[in-house]
């Protein structure tokens, strides 16, 4: 049976030139810096941010982590969306681990925090409160229906950051697919931030592996709260191959997965019992809200399933899409039959 599987574009397996880079990858030992795989990556991705350095790890969320262990010591404060990935699915690894006190700021529905709502947030000068040392956005926003934070309110974020002497970090897990979506590059989207978290194993379509990028001395602070968080991977180069090839050809392709996520979002919307707004859907996550009587979606994604179609309910009502590499046009033409017979 045909299977079209939307749970999520984390879902991507390794293309046919990623495993063949990966089975000739040259490797050392990254721990003493000397994989020549793993420093070719980290120069690409430090390039394509336009930051001075940058460092391979094992996932977004060690990514997020350790750029904020780098940012922020014991008691400092950071201020982040209530429906950021970092706050939200992270364990609170930032205030487990590092002692770091989120502060949070309610996002609006397209990802954003209200300007005022940040500058409210930040802590005055006053022994009795911890130090705001940080501002932490995420582009483009998973829970926000993935849209992309576009220039202008990245650089009111500054604006503000600069005015009051903090830092800027971006969980940008998908920032590829925002810049794609803006039509700018990344290095323009990423001129706001200190530092910036993105994935290569989602969208990107790599096996395994984010990257922090900032400059020289937050890399080398990240490089040392990565070892202690036991992520010095050794030969990792075979990771990294795959890494380079998703940087040199799986970004423009991007474009494609957010047509056929658009292209979902327009079937969807004309399906009597399901509710969406098509207008909203800028990148890859497609999430809509099932309203009829008696249809629980856990229901109905087990009924998708019996068709070979995977989504993934996420809370009462909602369900959730992603596209990526691996669906094609017609897939969406077949899921959108699938909802048809069942609806
Ligand atoms: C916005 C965002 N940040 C971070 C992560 C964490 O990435 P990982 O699953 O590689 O830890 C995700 C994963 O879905 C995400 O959507």
């Amino acid at each position: 049976m045909r299977l079209v599987d939307l749970r999520s574009d984390t879902l991507t397996r390794p293309t046919s030139s990623m495993l063949k880079a990966m089975a000739e990858a040259q490797v050392g030992d990254d721990v003493f810096g000397e994989d020549p795989c793993i420093n070719k990556l980290e120069e690409m991705a430090a390039d394509r941010l336009g930051k001075e350095s940058a460092l391979f790890v094992a996932s977004g969320t060690m990514g997020n982590l350790v750029s904020l262990l780098a940012h922020c010591g014991r008691g400092d404060e950071i201020i982040l969306g209530n429906l950021s990935h970092t706050f939200y699915f992270e364990q609170g690894g930032s205030a487990a681990v590092g002692g770091i006190h989120p502060r949070t700021v309610t996002n609006l529905p397209d990802g954003t925090l209200n300007l005022a709502e940040i500058e409210s947030a930040i802590r005055p000068d006053n022994i009795h409160f911890p130090l705001t040392r940080l501002i932490v956005l995420e582009n483009t926003h998973n829970l926000c229906g993935g849209t992309p934070l576009g220039l202008e309110y990245m650089r009111a974020v500054g604006d503000i950051a600069r005015r009051y002497g903090l830092k800027i970090h971006v969980d940008g897990a998908r920032i590829f697919n925002a810049a794609v979506a803006l039509g700018i590059t990344v290095d323009q989207l990423a001129a706001e931030a200190d530092s910036v978290s993105f994935c290569l194993s989602k969208g990107l379509g790599a096996p395994v592996g984010s990257m922090v990028c900032g400059n020289g001395e937050f890399i080398l602070r990240a490089r040392r709260a990565r070892k202690v968080l036991g992520g010095g991977m050794r030969q990792a180069g075979v990771l990294a191959a795959a890494g380079i090839v998703a940087l040199n050809e799986m970004v423009d392709r991007l474009a494609d997965d957010h047509d056929n996520a658009r292209k979902l979002a327009n079937g969807l919307a004309q399906i009597p019992g399901l509710t969406i707004d098509p207008s909203l859907i800028k990148t890859d996550i497609v999430y809509f809200e099932v309203k009829r009587e008696g249809l629980p979606v856990e229901g109905l994604v087990k009924q998708l399933d019996n068709l070979g179609v995977r989504m993934l309910p996420v809370g009462p009502g909602r369900i959730r899409a992603v596209t990526h590499y691996h669906i094609t046009s017609d897939d969406i033409d077949y899921v959108l039959g699938a909802f048809q017979k069942l609806l």
